[in-house]
């Protein structure tokens, strides 16, 4: 039998995310400053042989699942295609997580690399408002990569739209029925204290409650299974499409979470908001073997913590912006 990564709340962990850079072509206001960030240098981010090593270790010993490469923008990463010929050996689910404006681009390599699904980051329709939002005058381009990860063949192909109270709230109705018409699954999310510019206050926070008030009104809504996702699921009961609600703040989904990080510069995180991360890039420069490696995710995920506390006096902030982490 296999080795499993559990922690001392009895969680098996099976979903790996990997941020394969901190870069990003947007500078989304909640994520990133205006001025962009120190990169890190590239001496100092995992290799494609590292993450490999890493990811064929977690698979083989501890049954990994499900793999989603995550940024800053993953797709900016150089060769990003030969990673994934790599992973996809592995025979999981292997995913992405993009802004999606390079993928009229890269969508057909990356498919015919062996990526099996893509998450989209998209938070308004309005081209004026999307220039604001994100810092860049992309949203044709982003539109045509949704476009294009369709064309392809990639399905589901979700849509993440983070949920802000007074920014852009007003258009949860639009992404509805844009979700519904181009046939692409919508998750609202609600938003999180992750942002570089320390920019979050509860008041922004749209609850899951609030998002399915302007819904429900006009759609009938059926409940789907969930499974260990952070997605709340409903289809619409006239069999046209399906939403989700990720809400991590209003109702935190600790108690079932599956998941483990590493960073673009090699580092293991047992959870999102994690305030201690365990240096693996420094283990594998000094050439450690694989029982070494093995002992440090199985010690990380035995400190995870149960959940985080957001919202509540004792939550800390990471140091590390959604950019750095990969969400
Ligand atoms: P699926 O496998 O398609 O369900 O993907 P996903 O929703 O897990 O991944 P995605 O990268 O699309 O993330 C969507 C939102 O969920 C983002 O805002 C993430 O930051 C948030 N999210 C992802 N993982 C976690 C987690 O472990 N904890 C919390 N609190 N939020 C998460
Ligand atoms: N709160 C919630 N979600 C966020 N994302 C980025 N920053 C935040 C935040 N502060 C989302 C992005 C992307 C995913 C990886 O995380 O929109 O879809
Ligand atoms: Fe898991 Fe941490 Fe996210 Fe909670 S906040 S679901 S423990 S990664």
């Amino acid at each position: 039998m296999k080795d499993q990564l559990i922690d001392t709340y009895g969680r098996v962990h099976r979903d790996l995310r990997i941020s394969v850079t901190d870069r990003c072509n947007f500078r989304c206001q909640y994520c990133m400053p205006e001025e962009g960030m120190d990169w890190t240098p590239r001496e100092d981010l995992l290799t494609f042989e590292e993450i490999e090593r890493l990811a064929k270790l977690l698979v083989h010993r501890f049954g990994i699942e499900s793999i989603r490469l995550t940024g800053g923008e993953p797709t900016v990463r150089a060769n990003l295609n030969k990673l994934i010929e790599k992973l996809a050996k592995l025979d999981v689910d292997l995913s992405l997580t993009t802004n999606g404006a390079t993928l009229p681009l890269v969508a057909q390599d990356l498919y015919e690399a062996g990526l099996n699904r893509i998450n989209i980051s998209l938070d308004t329709l309005d081209p004026e408002r999307f220039k604001s939002l994100t810092r860049r005058d992309n949203l044709k381009q982003e539109l045509q990569g949704i476009e294009a990860a369709k064309a392809v063949g990639f399905d589901p192909v979700k849509i993440n739209m983070v949920v802000m109270k007074g920014i852009n709230d007003d258009e949860v109705l639009d992404f509805i029925s844009y979700g519904r018409e181009n046939n692409v699954v919508v998750r609202f999310i609600e938003f999180m204290p992750l942002d570089a510019d320390e920019v979050w206050e509860k008041s922004k926070v749209m609850s899951q409650d609030e998002i399915l008030a302007l819904i429900t009104p006009h759609y009938d809504l059926e409940p789907v299974f969930r499974g260990s996702s952070p997605a709340e699921r409903w289809k619409f009961a006239d069999g046209s499409g399906e939403i989700g609600i990720i809400a991590t703040v209003s109702e935190a989904f600790c108690e079932a979470c599956d998941r483990i990080r590493l960073t673009a510069d090699g580092k293991f995180r047992n959870c999102l908001f994690a305030i201690k991360e365990f240096d693996i890039r420094t283990l594998l420069r000094e050439n450690v073997d694989d029982e070494e490696l093995v002992q440090l995710f199985s010690d990380a995920v035995k400190d995870k913590w149960a959940g985080h506390q957001i919202g509540k006096s004792v939550f800390i902030r990471p140091s590390k912006s959604m950019s750095q982490i990969g969400g």
